[in-house]
């Protein structure tokens, strides 16, 4: 079996970057239409998304994650410190009960938001971070950027499908991890959705190995800011 620590090494190596990662089904898919999505990957794809997670500064998702399956986005599943935890939530959608904004052990927690949100609303442990919303998107450059500010300079994009579609498109991504399942939902969201190119010629080919896990999953490490030739 070939290790998949290099898809982990240039992580150690960089001084900030942003990674997206997704686990699909062989069609695709990320989800069930019932919004059901645990279960796609098996144990190995799981502790693979953990060690990212315990090497990043902050895990950010959106906030239909966060209503569809309530993430905790801390480490389990491996030794390691929890990265901060970030929700991109425009309008303000987010429950106060939701578990990644629940306080442990000192893990920091922002709501990136459009508008202020109401204190009532929030729990006290979180920070809120107000970026203006244009066409209903926050640049996530401008989110980046806020990151960084605080100290975050490693970022993992962990879904869904509509948040890392507009990370990709506005050029946000520096890598992905996609951990394909050998499984065909036939139905379902589909995981990567970014904006059409113009023909296959134009399309995207990024630099990409491959790591076969131990249980069956196979994990395509792409790294967007590389050209396959
Ligand atoms: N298999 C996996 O690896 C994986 C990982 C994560 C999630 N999922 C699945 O994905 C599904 C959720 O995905 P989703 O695409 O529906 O939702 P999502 O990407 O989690 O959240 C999308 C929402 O977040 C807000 N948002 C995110 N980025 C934004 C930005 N730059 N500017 C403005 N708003 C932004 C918007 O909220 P508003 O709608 O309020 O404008 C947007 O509609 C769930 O079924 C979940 O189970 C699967």
């Amino acid at each position: 079996m070939k290790s998949a620590a290099p898809a982990l090494a240039w992580l150690e190596a960089a001084n900030a970057c942003v990674i997206g990662q997704l686990g699909q089904s062989l069609d695709g898919r990320i989800a069930m239409p019932n919004g059901e999505s645990r279960g796609i990957n098996r144990a190995a794809a799981l502790d693979h998304l953990h060690v990212l997670r315990s090497r990043v500064d902050a895990v950010l998702v959106g906030v239909g994650t966060v209503i569809a399956d309530n993430p905790a986005l801390n480490v389990r599943r491996q030794q390691g410190r929890n990265p901060a935890r970030i929700v991109v939530d425009p309008t303000n959608r987010m429950p106060a009960s939701a578990l990644c904004m629940q306080s442990d052990g000192g893990t920091r927690c922002f709501i990136i938001t459009g508008k202020p949100r109401a204190s009532a609303d929030t729990p006290a442990n979180v920070e809120t971070i107000v970026l203006a919303a244009e066409n209903n998107v926050i640049a996530p450059h401008r989110i980046v950027e806020a990151l960084s500010q605080r100290g975050f300079k490693k970022i993992l994009v962990e879904g869904g499908a509509t948040t890392l579609a507009k990370f990709m498109d506005a050029d946000c991504l520096d890598r992905l991890h996609i951990l394909l399942s050998p499984l065909i939902l036939g139905a379902g969201q589909i995981g990567l959705n970014p904006q059409p190119s113009a023909n296959i010629a134009e399309s995207r080919r990024p630099m990409t190995h491959y790591y076969p896990l131990s249980d069956g999953d196979l994990l395509l490490d792409c790294d967007l800011r590389r050209t396959r030739p």
